[in-house]
């Protein structure tokens, strides 16, 4: 082949990622990869982009002025990721490095987990578990078993509509949930109708959702949409569900009002803070807590790494990447 060493491109692997797809890579590349699959220190990840044209992180790696002051010969980033608030894209465009994300694959496998953390929340199905499992369930009771709230018939108020949230709005009308929805902007009367939603003002969501679900991209503005004052505007018996981002939630006003019987209960697969978890909301037992894996499907992961890698090759062939966020 005329692959010869000298003249392929050096990229940087940051993370773990399947063996096959590393074999792929290693055809055309020079790969330096992390496969202890240990998040590289600040120091070393601004070391190893320092001689790279290209590298695949995850939301975990932070790409900003300071992570990019080495590289001279990086391209691109891609992320194995649809959420990229892990770059800083003004430093990536002052830097010239393109940056690039994983859309569309991870969207149903991502609101299919959205539904399943709703239901396990709105009927207590980890905190039975545990019920079970320490031995309390001692006879079929009607009032001493643990008590849920409907899904059906119900109104679910999804806030962050983008192709995540319209997927959770299309699951809920299947259990004949009506869906209300909140976003940056509305959507067009087509993709409204597509999955039976009606755009209403934070405040009105809040106060008439029996479910809150939240699936919108972790900014600045989006720091602590529901915090306190939010909570308080929810029904006592509602539930909250964040597949969102860790900071949009305030994790200890939500902690403090999951305790005091504010709102009924809440799923979260995001923390602030990340992977640690708020200690008082680990004291909550009207809690489901998953570890940020709403993406995670052997098929969808896959999915994610190869098109990350379509995305990185696409950039250092001198091509658009398909999904290039910085144009
Ligand atoms: C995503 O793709 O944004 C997931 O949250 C993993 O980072």
């Amino acid at each position: 082949t005329n692959t010869s060493l000298a003249h392929k491109p050096k990229i940087l692997v940051a993370r773990a990622i399947f063996p096959e797809a590393l074999v792929k890579l290693e055809a055309f590349y020079e790969v330096h990869s992390n496969q202890s699959d240990q998040l590289m220190s600040a120091e070393a990840l601004q070391k190893a982009l320092s001689d790279v044209q290209g590298a695949l992180v995850t939301g975990s790696e932070r790409i900003d002025a300071s992570a990019l002051a080495l590289a001279k010969d990086l391209k691109v980033v891609a992320n194995i990721s649809v959420g990229y608030n892990n770059f800083d894209i003004p430093a990536m465009n002052a830097a010239g490095v393109m940056a690039t994300n994983t859309p569309d694959v991870l969207t149903d496998t991502t609101a299919d987990f959205g539904f399943a953390l709703l239901m396990a929340t709105a009927r207590r199905i980890t905190e039975s578990e545990h019920w079970v499992r320490a031995g309390k369930w001692d006879q079929w009771s009607i009032v001493n078993n643990p008590l849920g709230m409907d899904l059906h018939n119900s109104t679910v108020g999804i806030i962050g509509m983008g192709r995540i949230g319209q997927g959770i709005a299309k699951r809920a009308l299947g259990f004949g949930m009506k869906v209300i929805y909140h976003n940056r902007s509305q959507l067009s009367a087509e993709d409204e109708k597509a999955c039976g939603a009606s755009y209403v003002a934070k405040e009105s969501l809040l106060q008439n959702a029996d479910h809150v679900v939240l699936v919108l991209p972790y900014t600045a503005q989006n720091h602590h949409t529901i915090g306190a004052a939010e909570i308080a505007l929810m029904k006592p018996t509602a539930t909250l569900v964040n597949i969102a981002r860790g900071g949009i939630v305030d994790d200890s006003a939500l902690a403090q009002a999951l305790q005091a019987g504010k709102i009924f209960a809440a799923g979260l697969d995001v923390f602030e803070g990340e992977p640690q978890v708020h200690p008082e909301l680990l004291k909550c037992s009207n809690i489901v807590l998953a570890p940020h894996i709403a993406s995670a499907t052997e098929k969808t992961r896959r999915a994610m790494v190869d098109l990350a890698i379509e995305n990185l090759q696409a950039a250092l062939d001198g091509k658009e990447p398909p999904s290039l966020i910085n144009t």
